[in-house]
């Protein structure tokens, strides 16, 4: 059951104290999206998704990842595309600020025999060297779940940072209504998911070239994808 809101949530003017305010969230939103996770749980988190949708998404990524080379799985939940694509004969590294889906994934791991890194942390500030990974995902909205534009730059900064100039990073969002530029009333996506309330950061092209901008980099791309039968818009950039 969705419904979206229609906010005035201008990228240049956002004042998120006021989004906030206005959604009934208070100004932690990432507090807000963490104890989203704790209620809905793995379980639940994984009831979000039919089995088909899932098995299109490992299948889009085998068609997009280099067969060789290290990805960082970027707010990996609890493992749900790490472990087949590490079954796949990948090699990643997952992180999620969820401890919950962070223990679930750890063992999850370990029972299908597979030696996976998986920390707790945030995208925000991702605790890794410089040019570590050749790819680095952000799969199933994870991204729209960054409610201020600052926590948007900083997450895009430091992916573009742990990335190798080499290598690419791949964003997987919601596609905005029609592939049309959004109003600034739109930005904003309310959602009962699994009973629980749920918000999201919508973007457009516009709106991810301004954020690449305030990043320093300037090249990337978009797309417009079909995974398992849903729309999903594909932003993807190299850290340059
Ligand atoms: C819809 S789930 C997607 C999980 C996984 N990418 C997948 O495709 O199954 C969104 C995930 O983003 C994580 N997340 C949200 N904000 C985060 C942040 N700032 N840093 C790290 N993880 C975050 C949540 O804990 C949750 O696991």
């Amino acid at each position: 059951m969705l419904k979206r809101v229609k906010f005035c949530v201008c990228m240049v003017v956002l004042n998120a104290g006021d989004l906030f305010k206005a959604i009934g969230m208070s100004s932690d939103s990432k507090k807000e999206i963490k104890n989203f996770y704790e209620a809905l749980g793995a379980q639940g988190l994984a009831n979000l998704l039919s089995p088909a949708r899932h098995a299109a998404y490992v299948e889009f990524l085998k068609k997009v990842l280099p067969a060789q080379g290290t990805i960082l799985d970027c707010a990996c939940g609890y493992g749900r595309l790490t472990i087949p694509l590490a079954q796949a004969g990948y090699k990643l590294y997952g992180i999620d600020f969820s401890q919950k889906f962070i223990e679930k994934a750890r063992a999850y791991g370990v029972q299908q025999n597979l030696s996976i890194p998986f920390l707790v942390g945030d995208m925000c500030e991702l605790p890794f060297t410089e040019a570590l990974f050749d790819v680095v995902i952000c799969m199933w909205s994870s991204f729209s779940e960054l409610l201020t534009v600052d926590d948007q730059v900083k997450a895009l900064a430091q992916m573009g940072r742990v990335v190798k100039p080499s290598g690419f990073v791949l964003i997987d969002m919601p596609c905005p209504p029609d592939g049309e530029p959004l109003s600034d009333y739109e930005r904003v996506n309310y959602a009962l998911l699994g009973g629980h309330e749920h918000v999201a950061f919508i973007h457009d092209e516009q709106s991810l070239g301004e954020l690449m901008r305030a990043c320093g980099f300037t090249q990337f791309s978009f797309e417009y994808v079909d995974i398992g039968g849903i729309g999903r818009f594909i932003f993807r950039y190299i850290p340059k």
